[in-house]
């Protein structure tokens, strides 16, 4: 089958888990499987074990991310309390300061008028501050990123009235991106029942009108982010389940599938994975790196033999069209026909150029 060739793909949500969590993820493996999605640069969430707040352990996660990863890894610093201007020192090490508005997985929750107002003012202009803001957090973000200057990233939008409000935002003039998830896209709340746990996340799977709502404002969106979020099973089965789903596998393929059904143009996808979550964090290419996609192979989703640890998928049994043949990330052949080449320390980590 002819191939098309790509530029290497751009994640910038992921969660790579190192270093308190390993038995869900590692930069190894959340790496590998970047690479199995078609993936060659992630920007990796703070909301880890121990949180990624300080000098400390930014240094020790990014000792990790060079020694083991295998494609390039960009760290957000996350905003807590009493932590403002050390987050904005670090700012040049980093992709980006990020900020939990509302309750997800992990203690980082910041929702203070204190706290808040200290990131606002603290963070270095130009460089961006990422949100998880849900619902009425949204223009709350908006406000207070709008108010001091700041360049607000709003995270896996999920509703109609979200996506409203930052397409008006956008209108007149408002600092802002956003990006969208393929499990808001693909998935709503009427997978819930057939899902049960696998399809728990934050945001929620929302409502079929909610769903429509995104694809109908797709050109508002900057990036496609996978929000990849890897927990195992086991957690998943247990009364109160972790909320997050892995993605990095499967974002290609459903993007794909989206553009042989006439929903979006090749061009877009590659604007939505390549070029906007790279103008979005100003983060450099890497040189000779590119994938290749055969547009016209149909199968469908497994529920094993996944690269990220956890290896299952809220999207398993879904038909698709388009399939990731080949990686080629700086000037190695880093994954083909299935198989991980690219070796464990083989990767970068990287900043935003300011
Ligand atoms: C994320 C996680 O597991 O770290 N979970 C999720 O449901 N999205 C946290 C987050 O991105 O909000
Ligand atoms: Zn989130
Ligand atoms: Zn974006
Ligand atoms: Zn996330």
């Amino acid at each position: 089958m002819a191939t098309v060739r790509l530029r290497g793909l751009v994640d910038p949500h992921v969660h790579l888990r190192d270093l308190g969590e390993t038995h869900k993820e590692t930069y190894a493996t959340g790496t590998a499987a970047a690479l199995a999605g078609g993936v060659t640069t992630v920007l990796g969430m703070p909301n880890t074990k121990p949180p990624t707040i300080d000098q400390a352990t930014l240094t020790r996660a990014a000792e990790a991310v060079r020694a083991t990863a295998r494609c390039d890894v960009g760290l957000f610093v996350g905003a807590a309390q009493g932590n403002a201007q050390e987050a904005a020192r670090l700012a040049p090490q980093t992709v980006g300061l990020k900020i939990y508005l509302d309750a997800t997985y992990g203690p980082l929750r910041v929702n203070d008028w204190a706290t808040l107002l200290a990131h606002f003012r603290a963070w270095p202009r130009g460089r961006v501050i990422a949100v998880h803001a849900e619902e009425l957090s949204v223009p709350l973000a908006v406000g207070l990123a709008w108010a001091h200057g700041q360049r607000l990233h709003l995270c896996h939008i999920s509703r109609r009235e979200e996506i409203a409000f930052i397409q008006a935002a956008k209108a007149q003039g408002a600092p802002i991106t956003c990006e969208v998830c393929p499990h808001h896209l693909f998935l709503d709340e009427t997978d819930l029942p057939r899902l049960g746990a696998l399809g728990l996340m934050r945001p929620p799977l929302a409502t079929p009108d909610d769903r429509a709502g995104l694809w109908e404002h797709l050109d508002v969106f900057d990036c496609v982010a996978t929000d990849h979020a890897p927990h195992t099973r086991e957690e998943k089965a247990q009364p109160t389940p972790p909320p997050g789903v892995p993605g990095l596998e499967t974002s290609l393929p459903l993007m794909l599938t989206a553009v042989a059904e006439g929903r979006l143009t090749l061009d877009r996808l590659v604007e939505l994975m390549h070029s906007g979550p790279r103008r979005v964090y100003r983060l450099p290419n890497p040189p000779d790196t590119w994938i290749e996609v055969d547009p016209a192979d149909r199968w469908t989703i497994p529920d094993h033999g996944f690269q990220t640890r956890p290896a299952w998928s809220p999207f398993a049994g879904m038909a698709v069209q388009g399939r990731l043949r080949r990686a080629t990330y700086r000037g190695r052949l880093a994954f083909e026909d299935g198989q991980v080449l690219a070796p464990e320390g083989s990767g970068r980590l990287v900043q935003s150029t300011v």
